[in-house]
């Protein structure tokens, strides 16, 4: 008999053909993100679920799935998967690393230069018929990228993609890592490790790239953006809870910094409605991962991932270690 498969998310076609061809699958076909209860529900005769970001899987998805053997989270991030209540059922968990770097990398960039020369705004006025912006001598102008300092919190593989495209714009790169890339990369990267406070100081351009754990929850916060300086943009497309939303909102509005380029944000999908009001923020609904070609190199990883430990073997991308 087939084992069965949970796939919570509508996937490519081809992605459901391959699963069928080994395991029985039910799928989410009307891509409305199923309610804790609903995935509890479904879950509960599954071996094997392959979820998204959006899915919660907690005590209550695991306490109804007895027969649970993996996990496969379609995402580098596993923040919202329960890994100590999985390992401790045995449970399997995989993640995508490694094919979504670039792709990540490209929007993070898309979010710096959109806040730094105000496209949000310039495309709102042309659409209104207001050109006020294009003729300005003064203001509201935007920022230089080229020249400038950016600064990297966080540099693993993305946050190294993201500094190798700022060579092109013949920038300093600062970086704060808990440990140093190894020195062959600050210099092929142009990098330089600093403390986290003067990173703040220097940069002109501050992206965060770290995964979320609890130990990070509002790594930048208030007393951090106050570090940085008045002309300075926040960057974020790791996860939500990193920032502090309220306090870059107060920031943002009292124009402490210039601006902000965010993809991710505490809660999602709800979003701090202070947000709204804010054209010194550049909005995107986490699709840092968001092209045809990384999102389907992310379901094959996943599949390969969940078919391996259904199969028996151990899944290229272990999460929890200590099962493999
Ligand atoms: C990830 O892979 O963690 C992304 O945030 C989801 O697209």
């Amino acid at each position: 008999m087939k084992q069965r498969v949970l796939v919570t998310r509508q996937v490519f076609p081809e992605i459901v053909e391959a699963l069928r061809a080994r395991f029985d699958v039910e799928h989410n076909d009307d891509d409305r993100p199923w309610p804790t209860d609903e995935l509890a529900r479904r879950a509960a005769d599954k071996q094997g679920v392959l979820a998204s970001v959006m899915d919660r899987i907690d005590e209550t998805v695991l306490a109804a799935a007895p027969g649970l053997k993996v996990v496969s989270n379609i995402a580098v991030g596993t923040n919202n998967v329960d890994i100590p209540a999985c390992t401790k059922r045995g449970i399997r968990v995989t993640n995508t690393p490694g094919v979504l770097d670039d792709t990540t990398a490209d929007l993070t960039w898309a979010l710096l230069m959109a806040a730094a020369r105000r496209i949000a705004e310039g495309d709102a006025q042309v659409r209104r018929g207001d050109w006020k912006l294009a003729f300005a001598m003064q203001s509201p102008l935007g920022t230089d990228v080229h020249h400038a300092t950016l600064g990297i919190i966080g540099m693993g593989r993305i946050g190294q993609a993201i500094a190798k495209r700022a060579t092109g714009f013949d920038m300093r790169v600062l970086y704060n890592n808990r440990g140093r890339i190894p020195e062959s990369d600050e210099l092929r990267l142009n990098a330089t490790w600093v403390e986290r406070d003067r990173l703040l100081a220097e940069s002109d351009f501050v992206v965060v790239m770290v995964p979320y754990s609890p130990a990070v929850h509002h790594l930048i916060g208030a007393a951090e953006i106050a570090r940085m300086k008045p002309t300075a943009i926040l960057v974020n497309t790791a996860r939500g809870g990193v920032v502090d939303d309220a306090a870059l909102v107060d920031a943002l509005k009292a124009r402490r910094i210039a601006g902000a380029g965010l993809d991710v944000f505490e809660g999602e999908p709800k979003l701090n409605p202070g947000y709204l009001g804010l054209p010194n923020a550049v909005l995107t609904p986490h699709i840092g991962s968001a092209t045809r070609a990384t999102r389907m190199r992310m379901c094959e990883t996943a599949v390969a991932n969940l078919s391996a430990a259904l199969e028996g073997r151990t899944p290229p991308d272990l999460v929890n270690k200590e099962l493999a």
